[in-house]
């Protein structure tokens, strides 16, 4: 466990005001929170301190207890408990928490700090030569499925070996970190099985149907059910609870499995199917993998580890592809966190082309080879 404490007092500026935007932001975040609950927001108004400033400055804490009305000690207890929380300046571009935890250092992540070591700094929390990196050891993380990982500021970026680590120093070194895909580094959808589902592997609506069908056969046996399973009925999981990653993938599991537990007890039919469709909405209609699938690493900007992804999710001809509407779009490149590359790239004409004609048709469309 690292030893978290204040940084040293020559380093600590001797103010902290937060900017006018994100001090009106502050004052909005406040009526979030029932009157006399204010403390509620120490959380977000240090993490808004933090993304100002690069890091928690001791200044930055007495404001925020200020403003709070909180006693300094319990909002110093916040800041150094949570390792998201920077106590001394960091990397300007990166700042990369090796996950240390038994699984990732089982799976190497001894690897990882030495990778740290060499292209950053020896020790943890010095900053590299240009003070654009830095690096330090944290605990687990929650993606220990996908070891080793690390996280560097808001996203995680798994199943990393010594060689890819390297790749993604040198990414945010040159002010590239954008363009990294986050998440796993190898061809794998979030924390599924490696080479793609082997179970609810149906299209989501089919699986829907079925399950509803199901019930509709069985009514009797379902009401059965309900009592053992009780405690999930009362506290069903909530899509938010699970976050987007499982919510994306659950177009499959676990927030269907909650929404049908309680369509059992008081939810008609017609309106559980609306909320498992719900989670669904926009997801591209899959296919069964065909014998010839076509190279969708053809469209600019998907590369092999994209094509895996999208093979996942059961797309695997261009004319998939070209039938993208915008809410497939913004579902897709949701899931993908491409901040609207696949318009920027604009996949569909780019498929439209490949399917109509291929290559050649690519050609006379854009007047370049596919890449
Ligand atoms: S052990 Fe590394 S993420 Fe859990």
């Amino acid at each position: 466990m690292s030893v978290r404490r204040l940084a040293e007092d020559q380093v600590q500026p001797d103010s902290f005001k937060y900017t006018r935007e994100n001090a009106s932001w502050a004052k909005k975040k406040l009526k979030d929170y029932p009157k006399g609950r204010q403390a509620s927001a120490v959380i977000p108004l240090l993490m808004r301190a933090q993304e100002q400033d690069g890091w928690v400055t001791k200044a930055a804490i007495e404001h925020v207890a200020k403003m709070l009305d909180m006693p300094l000690i319990r909002v110093l207890e916040v800041a150094t408990f949570y390792t998201q929380f920077q106590l001394a300046p960091v990397g300007k571009r990166a700042h990369i928490q090796v996950c240390g935890t038994t699984p990732c250092m089982l799976r190497g992540a001894g690897d990882i700090m030495d990778v740290c070591k060499k292209r950053i700094a020896p020790a943890p929390f010095e900053l590299s030569e240009d003070g654009n990196l830095s690096w330090e050891e944290v605990e687990c993380q929650g993606a220990c499925v996908n070891a080793p990982m690390v996280m560097i500021f808001k996203d995680s970026y798994e199943d990393l070996t010594p060689e890819r680590m390297e790749e993604i120093i040198d990414a945010f070194d040159a002010g590239k970190g954008e363009g990294v895909p986050v998440g796993p580094q190898i061809d794998r959808v979030f924390s599924a099985p490696i080479g793609g589902l082997t179970s609810l592997t149906e299209a989501p609506g089919k699986r829907a149907a079925n399950g509803n069908a199901r019930k509709a056969a069985k009514p009797a046996a379902a009401k059965k059910a309900a009592p053992a399973k009780k405690s999930a009925v009362k506290k069903p999981v909530a899509k938010g609870n699970i976050g987007a990653r499982a919510a994306a993938l659950a177009g499959a599991g676990t927030v269907k499995a909650a929404t049908k537990k309680t369509a059992v007890k008081k939810a008609p039919a017609k309106k559980a199917a609306a909320k498992v469709n719900a989670a669904d909405k926009g997801r591209p209609v899959a296919m069964k993998k065909p014998k010839a699938p076509d190279d969708l690493k053809l469209i600019s900007g998907v590369g092999p580890k994209l094509e895996g992804v999208l093979n996942g999710l059961g797309i695997y001809k261009f004319e998939q592809v070209a039938k993208w509407k915008k809410a497939e779009r913004e579902w897709v490149d949701g899931y993908l966190k491409f901040k609207g590359r696949i318009d920027r790239d604009d996949w569909v004409k780019q498929a439209k082309a490949l399917a109509k004609g291929g290559e050649a048709e690519y050609i006379k469309v854009f007047g370049k080879k596919p890449r």
